[in-house]
């Protein structure tokens, strides 16, 4: 049942605040996060914790990205992520102490699964999915969960899935961190803002209009760049996979510091190039990277928070998106992208919910 929306995906993107809100759902204290709710024995398992290592695929390895961002810089522990069907297939080393976390929306992809049953025969001191099905076999398996409620996801584009596995990991940051580098005061501002986002996203989804507004430029397109900064650059990449998955336009994404060592070349006055800008510590150096862009001739479409000086003008296109924590920018930043691309191929008229040559679920390598 699409609830009255045109497809699953456009009624998968509107249910954010609410999954969201369920993800956190008895996860959170006023000011602390409650770890008992991640499984049995969980206190004594993250005890032991030193170092994590993530393997995922697809959306879920961008959500992993994040993530390494969240607890190396927030939480004060080594962190590394990698893609499942590369992991499973290399040899490793196993730092003493490192918690092997699998994040999954279906919980049955073929290389995650591989990546968690390779990992049980190594020295990992235990295993931990962050994912969607209860009855999966990486729920099964692992020696802890922490389920994402996003609900059933048909839209084979992945969306809320997305969000609500950034925000369990943004939990699990928390328990990892509260015995390192997260004391009192950082784990209630972080919960706070936790508590405050599933508001937060949606005022960020009342951009739809002016969204597909801007939507319709984007269908004649053959290719696109997205660019980001620090941990906005994976959510780049989610927008740029977003885009590619529906509207099968070509699309890539840079840490935006990359421009000038090459895809700054591949820019013209038919090459949208869309950037997130929210007023973190590293706006300033996207700035002075977006005027290389501007200077080529390339369109600029700007995600940017209301705060962060941008003006519309000729070759820029300002989207104002609602200011923010700057902890929870990330999540907040993947739903104007996710309504972006969503647009883009109904203007194009692709099939939106069942993009040609996926599968929502890779149970094959
Ligand atoms: O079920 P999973 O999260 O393990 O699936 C991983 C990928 O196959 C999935 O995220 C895929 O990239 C989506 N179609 C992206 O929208």
């Amino acid at each position: 049942d699409k609830g009255g929306y045109r497809h699953f995906m456009l009624k998968e993107i509107f249910e954010q605040p609410a999954v969201v809100k369920n993800t956190l759902q008895g996860r959170l204290g006023s000011d602390h996060i409650l770890e008992q709710s991640f499984g049995n024995g969980a206190s004594d398992i993250l005890d032991k914790v030193q170092s994590v290592q993530i393997v995922a695929c697809g959306t879920s390895y961008h959500a992993g990205m994040v993530a390494k961002y969240w607890i190396e810089g927030i939480a004060g522990i080594p962190c590394r992520v990698e893609v499942a069907s590369e992991f499973r297939y290399r040899k490793f080393v196993v730092s003493p102490g490192t918690l092997l976390v699998t994040i999954s929306q279906s919980g049955e992809t073929a290389d995650t699964l591989a990546a968690l049953r390779l990992a049980k025969e190594l020295d990992y001191c235990a295993t931990l999915t962050v994912c969607n099905v209860a009855q999966s076999s990486l729920v099964r398996e692992s020696d802890l969960a922490l389920m994402t409620e996003a609900g059933p996801e048909i839209g084979v584009a992945s969306t809320k899935a997305f969000t609500t596995q950034l925000t369990a990991l943004l939990i699990l940051t928390v328990a990892l961190g509260r015995r390192y580098a997260i004391d009192k005061v950082k784990e209630a501002a972080i919960v706070s803002a936790l508590h405050s986002l599933p508001g937060t996203l949606a005022t960020a989804l009342e951009l739809d209009d002016e969204i597909c507004g801007i939507a319709e430029t984007f269908a004649d397109k053959h290719h696109a760049l997205f660019l980001g900064r620090g941990i906005q650059w994976p959510i780049a990449m989610e927008g740029a996979l977003k885009l590619k998955e529906i509207s099968y336009i070509h699309a890539e994404s840079y840490p935006a510091g990359e421009l000038k060592h090459g895809p700054l070349a591949l820019v013209d006055d038919d090459m949208p190039v869309v950037a997130v800008a929210p007023n973190d510590e590293l706006l300033e150096k996207l700035k002075s990277n977006l005027e290389e862009v501007q200077a080529r001739g390339g369109q600029l479409y700007v995600f940017a928070d209301k705060q962060a000086g941008f003006k519309n003008e000729s070759g820029l296109t300002v989207i104002p998106v609602p200011h923010s924590e700057e902890i929870v920018a990330p999540i907040l930043y993947t739903l104007p992208l996710q309504l972006l691309s969503y647009h883009v191929a109904v203007f194009k008229g692709t099939d939106v919910d069942q993009p040609r040559n996926l599968a929502k679920s890779v149970t094959v390598e």
